[in-house]
């Protein structure tokens, strides 16, 4: 079992960045609600906790507390602002209720050396409302800023710490290294979680669960699934079966890419089944978005089902579950925010077929699929591949989706991307600073036709909307800041080398007000 830190969540947005982080240190993080059991969380043998942040206030009438055993412990706790205050409260110290907020960005000074934060002046992010107003017997004051005299506090005899910033966020640079220092060297916790472990403690999952038993696998052509089938291949080989639905909806070379990567590289019994006729028929006449995404739900289902029922029905199913998934499902107030984005979801387990399911990858975070992806032999332009809707590029063809005209946005698609990989911002840098690169970028089809003039020649033809997103978590985006010259090449080359297009227009809509996808 891997060394690993636990962090209640008192109900911050930022609980699951804090476990990144954690992670991105080399160290096994979990989250739990603040309220869990004893017996749940210590199950886990942590090294140390992390409290959250949150939105409540320690005097409210049933605020979140610190649970007994977490003191009980004796184990070291770090609490980030409202956890620093409930940490603080539990100690015998004192909260100043203020209806005042403090918000963005402060510059905190350093006043005693300390294992958490390095000398002299660095910038965090700050976003509080109580502050604290006495310390608790044995600590001190670590750090200040000019609107929080007690910016960061401890007591290193206990390996007590707090602090009123967010070090979780991108906006605090210097954040990942007090967390580092924070599970290092307070908690001496060993940085053991490396892909090769997850790979290792995985297959043996995987062995222990289905034993000699058939697995099936959906494959979709996205990151998730591909990384699933991979561990499950490695852990079970010839018991495996990999069925991959052509949908016609991929983007271009997706489905050779899947076939290459899957069956030719790592030998993965893979079937393919060619079903873009079928569902070219069902969508015919189709222009309503959700009638769209469920006449493709319903079908994969069905295609799925019958190719399940000719390789005997397996026992167990392997799925692209992640931990985000399964945290946000298990956090009741973030749970509607979650069901808006996935509601829609396709691709997804035919629920009438009673499998048993394997989920290689239910603790990890989208980062380490990826460096496991590799670490399995997945190409990296498959495992870093930027995230794909389940109903592909038809909800990306506004109005009628047609086989041409699938084509046209599959080749302009082609060329943003392009374009982007060799502009080195087809991915994303979330580590410190601006936000760089994007993290969503492609091309949609409009239903509209707009005039132009190509030669002598006046043109009436389709336009395409080009998306490019910046964001850490999809739920809220900005549009990207691309170079001028690079749009202009794009829409240039679009224009010039697919066929009935004419016009290029950028989407300059954040999210909220608009969504990422255009249906
Ligand atoms: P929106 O458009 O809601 O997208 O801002 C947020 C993220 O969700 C993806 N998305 C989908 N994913 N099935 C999916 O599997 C869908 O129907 C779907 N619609 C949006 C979108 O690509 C973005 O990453």
């Amino acid at each position: 079992m891997p060394d690993s830190i636990a962090i209640l969540d008192f109900g911050s947005q930022y609980a699951q960045l804090i476990a990144r982080r954690v992670r991105e240190a080399g160290v096994y993080s979990e989250l739990f609600p603040w309220d869990a059991s004893a017996e749940q969380v210590l199950a886990l043998k942590p090294k140390g906790f992390i409290l959250s942040g949150g939105p409540a206030s320690v005097y409210e009438p049933g605020a979140p507390f610190i649970p007994a055993y977490v003191l009980d412990s004796r184990l070291p706790v770090l609490g980030i602002c409202y956890g620093m205050q409930a940490l603080t409260y539990s100690l015998g110290g004192r909260v100043a209720a203020s209806s005042e907020r403090e918000f963005g960005p402060a510059q905190i000074e350093t006043l005693l050396p300390n294992p958490l934060i390095p000398g002299g002046q660095q910038p965090v992010w700050m976003s509080h409302g109580d502050r604290l107003e006495q310390l608790p017997p044995g600590f001190t004051i670590l750090a200040r800023s000019d609107n929080s005299p007690i910016a960061a506090i401890g007591d290193p005899q206990r390996g007590y710490y707090g602090v009123q910033f967010h070090p979780e966020v991108h906006h605090t640079p210097g954040g990942t290294d007090i967390l580092r220092r924070y599970v290092l060297q307070v908690c001496g916790a060993r940085p053991d979680w490396t892909p090769a472990a997850i790979i290792a403690s995985s297959i043996e999952r995987i062995q222990r669960q289905v034993g000699s038993e058939a697995v099936l696998s959906a494959v979709s052509g996205g990151v998730d699934s591909s990384v699933a089938t991979a561990m499950a291949q490695r852990a079970i080989g010839e018991q495996l079966v990999a069925v991959f639905v052509d949908t016609g909806l991929l983007r271009q070379g997706e489905a050779a890419q899947v076939r290459s990567a899957l069956h030719n590289t790592l030998g993965v019994e893979l079937v393919v089944v060619d079903a873009v006729e079928q569902f070219m028929t069902a969508l015919r006449g189709v222009t309503d978005p959700e009638t769209k995404r469920r006449i493709i739900g319903e079908l994969f289902i069905r295609i799925f089902e019958r190719q399940a029922r000719q390789l005997g029905t397996p026992r167990f199913l392997v799925q692209g579950t992640i931990y985000p998934d399964v945290v946000e499902s298990s956090a009741p107030d973030r749970a509607k925010a979650h069901r808006i984005k996935t509601h829609h979801n396709v691709g997804g387990l035919p629920e009438q077929m009673q499998f048993e399911l394997v989920e290689p990858l239910r603790y990890l975070f989208k980062d380490e699929v990826r460096l496991v992806g590799e670490a399995l032999g997945l190409p990296a332009s498959l495992v870093w591949r930027q995230p794909f809707p389940g109903p592909g590029l038809a909800v990306r063809c506004l109005g009628e989706i047609t086989p041409d005209r699938l084509d046209r946005l599959r080749a302009a698609d082609a060329i943003l991307t392009a374009e982007l990989a060799s502009a080195g911002l087809l991915r994303m840098d979330t580590h410190g600073g601006d936000l760089q690169g994007t993290a969503q970028a492609f091309a949609v089809l409009l239903p509209v036709r707009s005039v132009g003039v190509m030669g002598d020649q006046r043109t009436y033809q389709e336009a395409v909307a080009l998306r490019a997103v910046t964001t850490e978590d999809f739920m809220t985006a900005d549009w990207a800041r691309l170079p001028h010259d690079l749009l202009a090449r794009i829409a240039n080359r679009i224009v010039n080398e697919v066929p009935g297009i004419n016009r290029v227009v950028y989407d300059i809509t954040s999210k909220p007000p608009g969504t990422i996808e255009w249906e």
